[in-house]
Protein backbone atom coordinates (compact mmCIF):
# COMPACT_ATOMS: atom_id res chain seq x y z
CA UNK A 1 0.00 0.00 0.00
CA UNK A 2 1.04 3.48 -1.08
CA UNK A 3 -0.22 6.86 0.03
CA UNK A 4 -0.09 10.26 -1.50
CA UNK A 5 -1.50 13.85 -0.26
CA UNK A 6 -4.04 15.31 -2.54
CA UNK A 7 -6.25 17.71 -2.49
CA UNK A 8 -4.78 18.32 1.52
CA UNK A 9 -6.15 14.71 2.36
CA UNK A 10 -3.56 11.54 2.28
CA UNK A 11 -5.24 8.71 -0.24
CA UNK A 12 -4.06 5.44 -0.17
CA UNK A 13 -3.51 2.99 -2.93
CA UNK A 14 -2.54 -0.20 -4.11
CA UNK A 15 -0.34 -0.31 -7.52
CA UNK A 16 0.19 -3.94 -9.13
CA UNK A 17 1.94 -5.01 -12.46
CA UNK A 18 2.84 -3.10 -15.52
CA UNK A 19 1.34 -2.03 -18.72
CA UNK A 20 -1.32 0.21 -19.63
CA UNK A 21 -3.21 1.77 -16.72
CA UNK A 22 -6.68 0.52 -15.60
CA UNK A 23 -7.79 2.55 -12.34
CA UNK A 24 -10.53 0.36 -10.65
CA UNK A 25 -13.22 2.17 -7.88
CA UNK A 26 -14.33 0.34 -5.64
CA UNK A 27 -18.09 0.95 -4.41
CA UNK A 28 -20.03 1.78 -0.37
CA UNK A 29 -19.11 0.91 1.97
CA UNK A 30 -16.12 -1.07 0.60
CA UNK A 31 -12.33 -0.33 -0.37
CA UNK A 32 -9.97 -0.77 -2.55
CA UNK A 33 -9.85 -4.76 -1.36
CA UNK A 34 -12.96 -5.43 -2.96
CA UNK A 35 -10.97 -5.73 -6.61
CA UNK A 36 -8.55 -8.49 -5.05
CA UNK A 37 -9.46 -11.02 -7.47
CA UNK A 38 -8.64 -8.48 -10.29
CA UNK A 39 -5.95 -6.90 -9.28
CA UNK A 40 -4.99 -10.62 -9.48
CA UNK A 41 -5.77 -11.57 -12.91
CA UNK A 42 -4.82 -8.56 -14.64
CA UNK A 43 -1.83 -7.07 -13.18
CA UNK A 44 0.19 -9.39 -15.13
CA UNK A 45 -0.55 -7.67 -18.26
CA UNK A 46 -1.63 -3.93 -16.58
CA UNK A 47 -1.11 -1.30 -14.29
CA UNK A 48 -3.58 -1.92 -11.89
CA UNK A 49 -3.91 0.94 -9.53
CA UNK A 50 -6.62 0.58 -6.86
CA UNK A 51 -6.98 3.70 -4.29
CA UNK A 52 -9.20 3.84 -1.27
CA UNK A 53 -11.29 6.85 -2.11
CA UNK A 54 -11.63 9.61 0.41
CA UNK A 55 -13.15 8.36 3.68
CA UNK A 56 -12.77 4.75 3.07
CA UNK A 57 -10.10 2.10 3.89
CA UNK A 58 -6.83 3.85 4.94
CA UNK A 59 -7.40 6.95 3.17
CA UNK A 60 -8.35 10.34 5.33
CA UNK A 61 -12.29 11.14 5.94
CA UNK A 62 -12.50 14.54 4.53
CA UNK A 63 -15.34 17.09 4.84
CA UNK A 64 -19.13 16.10 4.51
CA UNK A 65 -20.31 15.97 2.57
CA UNK A 66 -17.64 13.41 0.32
CA UNK A 67 -18.97 14.78 -3.30
CA UNK A 68 -18.09 12.22 -6.86
CA UNK A 69 -16.64 14.93 -8.09
CA UNK A 70 -14.43 15.36 -5.08
CA UNK A 71 -13.70 11.45 -5.28
CA UNK A 72 -13.35 11.99 -9.38
CA UNK A 73 -10.77 15.37 -8.23
CA UNK A 74 -9.02 12.87 -6.07
CA UNK A 75 -8.26 10.16 -8.64
CA UNK A 76 -7.23 12.31 -11.27
CA UNK A 77 -4.79 13.97 -8.64
CA UNK A 78 -3.52 11.02 -8.36
CA UNK A 79 -2.64 9.96 -11.71
CA UNK A 80 -1.29 13.49 -11.80
CA UNK A 81 1.11 12.06 -9.10
CA UNK A 82 1.40 9.00 -10.65
CA UNK A 83 2.86 10.47 -14.49
CA UNK A 84 -0.57 8.61 -15.90
CA UNK A 85 -2.18 10.73 -18.87
CA UNK A 86 -4.41 8.33 -19.99
CA UNK A 87 -6.41 5.48 -18.25
CA UNK A 88 -9.05 2.72 -18.52
CA UNK A 89 -10.95 3.71 -15.49
CA UNK A 90 -13.97 1.45 -13.73
CA UNK A 91 -15.90 1.14 -10.91
CA UNK A 92 -18.62 -0.57 -9.42
CA UNK A 93 -21.69 0.85 -7.71
CA UNK A 94 -20.47 4.04 -6.44
CA UNK A 95 -17.28 3.81 -7.91
CA UNK A 96 -19.21 3.82 -11.23
CA UNK A 97 -20.87 7.12 -10.19
CA UNK A 98 -17.35 8.43 -9.85
CA UNK A 99 -16.42 6.83 -12.88
CA UNK A 100 -19.42 8.91 -14.98
CA UNK A 101 -18.18 12.07 -12.59
CA UNK A 102 -14.51 11.85 -13.82
CA UNK A 103 -15.53 11.43 -17.23
CA UNK A 104 -17.91 14.29 -17.47
CA UNK A 105 -14.68 16.76 -15.65
CA UNK A 106 -11.82 14.73 -17.49
CA UNK A 107 -12.79 12.93 -20.86
CA UNK A 108 -9.37 13.43 -22.42
CA UNK A 109 -7.88 11.52 -19.54
CA UNK A 110 -10.18 8.44 -20.39
CA UNK A 111 -8.83 5.80 -22.88
CA UNK A 112 -12.04 3.50 -21.84
CA UNK A 113 -14.37 2.64 -19.13
CA UNK A 114 -15.85 -0.02 -17.17
CA UNK A 115 -18.95 0.42 -15.54
CA UNK A 116 -20.32 -2.28 -13.05
CA UNK A 117 -23.39 -2.61 -11.17
CA UNK A 118 -23.84 0.69 -11.83
CA UNK A 119 -26.34 3.83 -12.86
CA UNK A 120 -26.10 6.93 -14.14
CA UNK A 121 -29.53 8.48 -12.64
CA UNK A 122 -29.29 11.10 -9.50
CA UNK A 123 -31.33 10.05 -6.38
CA UNK A 124 -34.83 10.24 -6.19
CA UNK A 125 -36.26 12.48 -3.08
CA UNK A 126 -37.15 8.99 -0.98
CA UNK A 127 -33.80 7.84 -2.01
CA UNK A 128 -32.12 11.11 -0.31
CA UNK A 129 -33.98 11.20 2.71
CA UNK A 130 -32.82 7.37 3.38
CA UNK A 131 -29.03 8.32 2.50
CA UNK A 132 -29.55 11.03 5.35
CA UNK A 133 -30.91 8.67 7.90
CA UNK A 134 -28.29 6.11 7.58
CA UNK A 135 -25.75 8.55 7.85
CA UNK A 136 -26.95 9.83 10.84
CA UNK A 137 -27.76 6.44 12.08
CA UNK A 138 -24.02 4.83 11.17
CA UNK A 139 -22.42 8.21 13.09
CA UNK A 140 -24.52 7.34 16.17
CA UNK A 141 -24.22 3.80 16.17
CA UNK A 142 -21.41 2.43 13.79
CA UNK A 143 -21.80 0.13 10.62
CA UNK A 144 -23.78 -2.70 11.46
CA UNK A 145 -27.27 -1.31 10.51
CA UNK A 146 -25.55 -0.42 6.85
CA UNK A 147 -23.97 -3.84 6.60
CA UNK A 148 -26.78 -5.46 7.90
CA UNK A 149 -29.13 -4.05 5.49
CA UNK A 150 -27.08 -4.33 2.45
CA UNK A 151 -25.56 -7.59 2.99
CA UNK A 152 -28.68 -9.81 1.50
CA UNK A 153 -28.45 -7.54 -1.12
CA UNK A 154 -24.72 -7.77 -2.32
CA UNK A 155 -24.89 -11.82 -3.10
CA UNK A 156 -27.27 -14.15 -4.41
CA UNK A 157 -28.88 -16.40 -2.14
CA UNK A 158 -26.91 -19.18 -3.67
CA UNK A 159 -23.81 -17.82 -2.85
CA UNK A 160 -24.52 -17.48 0.50
CA UNK A 161 -24.44 -20.44 0.76
CA UNK A 162 -21.78 -21.76 -0.82
CA UNK A 163 -19.24 -18.64 -0.62
CA UNK A 164 -19.49 -18.18 2.96
CA UNK A 165 -15.45 -16.75 3.11
CA UNK A 166 -16.83 -13.97 0.35
CA UNK A 167 -19.68 -12.96 2.23
CA UNK A 168 -17.77 -12.60 5.84
CA UNK A 169 -14.74 -10.91 3.86
CA UNK A 170 -17.06 -8.41 2.34
CA UNK A 171 -19.09 -8.22 5.36
CA UNK A 172 -15.61 -7.12 7.30
CA UNK A 173 -15.58 -4.78 4.84
CA UNK A 174 -18.39 -2.88 5.45
CA UNK A 175 -17.62 -2.84 9.37
CA UNK A 176 -14.55 -1.59 8.91
CA UNK A 177 -15.27 1.30 7.14
CA UNK A 178 -15.09 4.60 9.74
CA UNK A 179 -18.57 6.08 10.47
CA UNK A 180 -17.44 8.96 9.64
CA UNK A 181 -16.73 7.93 5.95
CA UNK A 182 -19.58 6.38 4.76
CA UNK A 183 -21.94 9.34 6.72
CA UNK A 184 -19.92 11.95 4.54
CA UNK A 185 -19.82 9.23 0.95
CA UNK A 186 -24.05 8.77 1.17
CA UNK A 187 -24.09 12.60 1.94
CA UNK A 188 -22.17 12.66 -1.61
CA UNK A 189 -24.12 10.38 -3.48
CA UNK A 190 -27.82 11.74 -2.05
CA UNK A 191 -26.58 15.18 -4.07
CA UNK A 192 -24.64 13.42 -7.01
CA UNK A 193 -25.49 14.49 -10.07
CA UNK A 194 -27.92 13.08 -13.11
CA UNK A 195 -25.61 11.49 -15.81
CA UNK A 196 -27.72 10.21 -18.05
CA UNK A 197 -27.07 12.77 -20.56
CA UNK A 198 -23.43 12.16 -20.03
CA UNK A 199 -24.10 9.15 -21.41
CA UNK A 200 -24.53 10.39 -24.67
CA UNK A 201 -20.80 11.90 -25.14
CA UNK A 202 -19.00 9.05 -24.26
CA UNK A 203 -16.83 8.03 -27.26
CA UNK A 204 -14.32 5.88 -25.71
CA UNK A 205 -14.74 1.92 -25.09
CA UNK A 206 -17.05 0.91 -22.96
CA UNK A 207 -17.79 -2.28 -21.15
CA UNK A 208 -20.95 -2.32 -18.88
CA UNK A 209 -21.51 -5.52 -16.47
CA UNK A 210 -23.89 -6.22 -14.01
CA UNK A 211 -25.35 -9.20 -11.92
CA UNK A 212 -28.13 -10.58 -13.25
CA UNK A 213 -30.01 -11.05 -10.19
CA UNK A 214 -28.49 -7.24 -8.79
CA UNK A 215 -31.38 -5.64 -6.95
CA UNK A 216 -29.57 -2.12 -6.55
CA UNK A 217 -28.33 -1.41 -9.84
CA UNK A 218 -30.90 -3.71 -11.39
CA UNK A 219 -30.33 -4.73 -15.30
CA UNK A 220 -32.08 -2.74 -16.36
CA UNK A 221 -30.18 0.13 -15.74
CA UNK A 222 -27.39 -1.17 -17.48
CA UNK A 223 -29.35 -2.12 -20.66
CA UNK A 224 -30.24 1.73 -20.63
CA UNK A 225 -26.88 2.61 -20.24
CA UNK A 226 -26.26 0.25 -23.18
CA UNK A 227 -28.31 1.65 -25.39
CA UNK A 228 -27.51 5.32 -24.42
CA UNK A 229 -23.30 4.79 -24.79
CA UNK A 230 -22.24 4.20 -28.69
CA UNK A 231 -20.54 1.08 -29.56
CA UNK A 232 -20.75 -0.11 -25.53
CA UNK A 233 -20.73 -3.87 -24.67
CA UNK A 234 -23.09 -4.82 -22.17
CA UNK A 235 -22.12 -8.15 -20.07
CA UNK A 236 -24.75 -9.66 -17.73
CA UNK A 237 -23.13 -11.91 -15.15
CA UNK A 238 -25.21 -15.11 -14.20
CA UNK A 239 -25.58 -16.52 -10.74
CA UNK A 240 -24.05 -12.93 -9.65
CA UNK A 241 -25.95 -9.75 -7.56
CA UNK A 242 -24.34 -6.39 -6.43
CA UNK A 243 -20.80 -7.30 -6.12
CA UNK A 244 -20.67 -9.97 -9.20
CA UNK A 245 -16.85 -9.08 -9.52
CA UNK A 246 -16.10 -10.75 -6.41
CA UNK A 247 -19.03 -13.46 -6.48
CA UNK A 248 -18.38 -14.58 -9.86
CA UNK A 249 -14.87 -12.97 -9.81
CA UNK A 250 -13.72 -15.99 -13.46
CA UNK A 251 -16.50 -14.73 -15.59
CA UNK A 252 -16.37 -10.88 -14.52
CA UNK A 253 -12.13 -11.58 -15.30
CA UNK A 254 -12.75 -12.90 -18.56
CA UNK A 255 -14.72 -10.30 -19.62
CA UNK A 256 -12.22 -7.91 -18.63
CA UNK A 257 -9.97 -9.31 -20.38
CA UNK A 258 -11.30 -9.44 -23.59
CA UNK A 259 -12.30 -5.93 -23.68
CA UNK A 260 -8.84 -5.12 -21.93
CA UNK A 261 -7.09 -7.21 -25.35
CA UNK A 262 -9.89 -5.26 -27.60
CA UNK A 263 -8.92 -1.96 -26.50
CA UNK A 264 -5.43 -2.48 -26.23
CA UNK A 265 -4.36 -0.34 -28.86
CA UNK A 266 -6.42 2.97 -27.64
CA UNK A 267 -4.88 1.87 -24.30
CA UNK A 268 -1.26 1.92 -26.06
CA UNK A 269 -1.70 5.23 -28.07
CA UNK A 270 -3.07 7.00 -25.11
CA UNK A 271 -0.98 5.84 -22.13
C1 LIG B 1 -22.65 0.71 -3.77
O1 LIG B 1 -22.53 -0.52 -3.82
O2 LIG B 1 -21.72 1.47 -4.08
C2 LIG B 1 -23.94 1.31 -3.28
O3 LIG B 1 -24.90 0.31 -3.14
C3 LIG B 1 -24.44 2.38 -4.20
C4 LIG B 1 -25.64 3.10 -3.70
O4 LIG B 1 -25.96 2.99 -2.51
O5 LIG B 1 -26.29 3.81 -4.49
Amino acid sequence: MSKVEVNNIQIAFDETGSGSALILLHGFPFNRTLWREQVFALSPTHRVITPDLRGFGESDVAESPATMADMAQDVVALMDSLGIERATIGGLSMGGYVVLAFYKLFPERVSALILSDTRPQADSEEAKVTRAKQAKDALAEGMAGIANSMLPKLFTPASVATKPHDVQRVREMMMTTKPAGAAAALMGMAVREDHTETLAQINVPTLILVGREDPITPLSDSENMQKAIAGSQLVIIDNASHVSNIEQADQFNSHLESFLKQDKLANDVGA
